[in-house]
């Protein structure tokens, strides 16, 4: 119970925690989450902390905030291994381990200048499909142009 992490930072009243982010990753989620630190509600973020299984790791939690499903799938692409606590009144209600989306819309932007969705004329919302997990792939639905996690993170503003 009394781990390291509870030192850090202590326990949220209701929110989520997303918690076993890959180390140094923690940033990313709140991107991927669209979470800039200007909404206003409270968000927690420890950076390096010891884990038990991951050896170090990063904790998001952000209170105040409601956050669907679909939305918190999106965190499987840059932290794969990160699990979602639900909490209201200070339990854990609800607990899941991310996984990827079949289908990825809006957030990241095709590599190809020629892609129909990067045309500013008409806008139209990119699309991406998984076509395979480990390693990560995904394929442009309208162009076809195969992104790996590096173009992923690219398109995320992440170097
Ligand atoms: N947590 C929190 N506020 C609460 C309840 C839990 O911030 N009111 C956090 C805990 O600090 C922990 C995570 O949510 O980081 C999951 O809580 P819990 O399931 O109680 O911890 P563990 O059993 O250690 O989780 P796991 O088995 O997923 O490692
Ligand atoms: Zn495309």
């Amino acid at each position: 119970m009394s781990s390291k992490k509870e030192l850090i930072i202590s326990k949220i009243r209701s929110g989520v925690v997303i918690d076993h982010i890959p180390a140094g990753r923690a940033l990313l989620v709140l991107r991927m989450l669209g979470i800039t630190g200007r909404e206003g509600f409270r968000v927690a973020l420890v950076m390096n902390v010891e884990s038990g299984k991951l050896g170090i790791k990063d904790i998001v939690k952000v209170e105040g905030r409601e956050l669907t499903k679909d939305e918190l799938n999106l965190i499987a692409l840059v932290a794969p291994t990160a699990t979602v606590n639900i909490i209201r009144d200070y339990e854990v209600v609800s607990k899941f381990k991310v996984v990827v989306p079949d289908v990825i819309e809006g957030l990241i932007k095709c590599k190809n200048p020629r892609c129909i969705t990067n045309q500013q004329r008409e806008p139209i919302r990119s699309r991406f499909r998984v076509v395979f997990r480990e390693p990560l792939k995904l394929v442009c639905d309208y162009c076809g142009t195969i992104h790996d996690l590096g173009d992923i993170e690219k398109s995320l503003g992440i170097t």
